[in-house]
């Protein structure tokens, strides 16, 4: 197999090849901190060689729980948010029929979600779907006390034990969370739930290749060993020893830092598969809240094109040159769809007639391409040979990577997310949390 790739001269212009060899030697010191664990947040580094060191006890023990899941259950709902759901989600949209759901014979439980949100009306549906359905839940929560996801537990554990009995449920309940510490953790030695550990030294966006995202990507039958495979194989094309020409993430991480230095404050990452709209929000997330701290740091947004070129393209084309663009391009769909010809032809289509979809497609990518360039958007394209579970684990530790050593580039922690906490000291102040009195009192006087 080989690997994905990163062509960056259509990024050039703006910047100079020079500017961005010219991070060389920041660059080594960037990786050098991050593999000696000398710079900022050097507590949360575990992701670094995660993909290398999961063991195959490891790995039989995830494989054995999703069969278990498998067995017992027609849906399993992931509860969890942010780094504790987005990974899965963005595996599954991209590896599974998007038309799953309506396959009437299932070999597989159907992958919900939950905690995701606090929208009750989703809720709602969510219970009143898996009424009278075998389900099982897989509750994710590094800290163990994430509102969103525990207020979903609670919900959920109840209709469960209602329906099967607390012993059976027991049963179908698993729980991702930390070694020790936090409520899930709690719960789930005294309830006896089978329980997986987030490290310690893992956050919660770089945790897509613990059990976090392996568990319930293995319960849908996806290959967790290809996923790790790829990564495995990421982390070694990335390693400190690789020179910077031939390392993606370095190459990655100096061109974006120089597009930014030169005004470009925003990165839209674009695909031309819809299935890989995930992999879009998992990246917002990854790089959202690593860089965007101390007033600092590229705005990630995402695109699904064509379509949002008919939504965002105005823009994109001509609105504030303040952003390039970083295309997910795949060489090889899985399937062939040819355009038939029509002897009316009256959509005047016949001289597409006999190609593939995937060449209109490519050709659509590459004039995109030509004419955002032409419109002042440099542009960055990654390229998988192929959707499927290795080259995922590649895009996955890729990104990673490449965020790690952005984080240090632009001269912050990018391991830590302290502006997370002030929505939910306002949230808790509002609700009359015990022990949020004097930010209640603070916080109704602004109402
Ligand atoms: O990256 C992070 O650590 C966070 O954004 C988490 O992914 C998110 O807040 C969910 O946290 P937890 O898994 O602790 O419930």
């Amino acid at each position: 197999m080989g690997n994905i790739t990163l062509t960056i001269d259509k990024a050039l212009g703006i910047i100079t090849k020079e500017q961005v060899y010219g991070k060389e030697e920041k660059i080594k010191e960037c990786l050098a901190a991050l593999h000696n664990g000398t710079g900022a947040g050097n507590d949360f580094l575990g992701w670094l060689r995660l993909p290398s060191s999961i063991t195959e006890a490891e790995l039989t023990d995830i494989e054995q729980t999703a069969d278990l899941l498998r067995a017992t259950c027609e849906a399993v709902v992931v509860i969890g948010i942010g780094g504790s759901y987005l990974g899965t989600k963005a595996v599954l949209e991209a590896l599974h029929n998007s038309f799953d759901w309506l396959q009437k014979e299932r070999k597989n439980p159907v992958i919900l979600y939950a905690g995701h949100t606090i929208g009750e009306d989703y809720l709602y549906e969510l219970c009143e779907v898996l009424k009278g359905r075998p389900f099982g839940i897989i509750n994710i929560s590094k800290s163990g006390t994430t509102t969103e996801p525990a207020l979903a537990f609670r919900i959920l554990k109840k209709q469960l034990e209602e329906t099967v009995g607390k012993e059976k449920a027991r049963q179908r309940i698993v729980a991702v969370t930390d070694a020790k510490k936090g409520a899930l953790r709690t719960l789930a030695t005294q309830e006896g739930y089978k329980t997986f550990v987030i490290p310690d030294d893992v956050g919660g966006r770089f945790s897509v290749l613990t059990p976090v995202g392996l568990l319930p990507v293995a319960v849908t039958g996806v290959s967790i060993r290809d996923l790790v495979s790829g990564a495995v194989d990421m982390e070694k094309a990335t390693g400190e020893d690789v020179p910077f020409a031939g390392n993606i993430a370095a190459r990655y991480a100096a061109v974006r830092h120089a597009l930014y230095t030169s005004g470009k404050k925003i990165e839209i990452l674009a695909n031309f598969h819809p299935k890989l709209h995930y992999i879009g929000e998992w990246w917002k997330q990854l790089y959202g809240e690593s860089e965007g701290k101390e007033h600092k740091g590229i705005f990630p947004a995402s695109v699904d094109l064509t379509t949002d070129l008919h939504s965002m393209g105005q823009w994109i084309q001509e609105g504030e040159r303040s952003i390039f663009e970083t295309v997910i391009s795949v060489e090889r769909p899985d399937h062939t769809v040819i355009v038939p010809t029509d002897s009316e032809n009256l959509d005047g289509l016949n001289f597409l007639a006999g190609k593939r979809v995937d060449e209109i497609n490519k050709m659509a990518e590459l004039g995109t391409q030509l004419a955002h360039v032409d419109g002042g958007v440099p542009n960055i394209r990654i390229t998988l040979p192929e959707v499927n579970a290795y080259y995922i684990g590649q895009l996955f530790y890729f990104f990673e990577k490449g965020c790690g050593i952005s984080g240090y580039l632009l001269g912050v922690n990018p391991f830590d997310q302290p502006g997370v906490e002030a929505y939910k000291r306002n949230m808790f102040a509002l609700l009359d949390k015990p022990g949020f009195e004097k930010e209640t009192k603070a916080i109704k006087a602004r109402l």
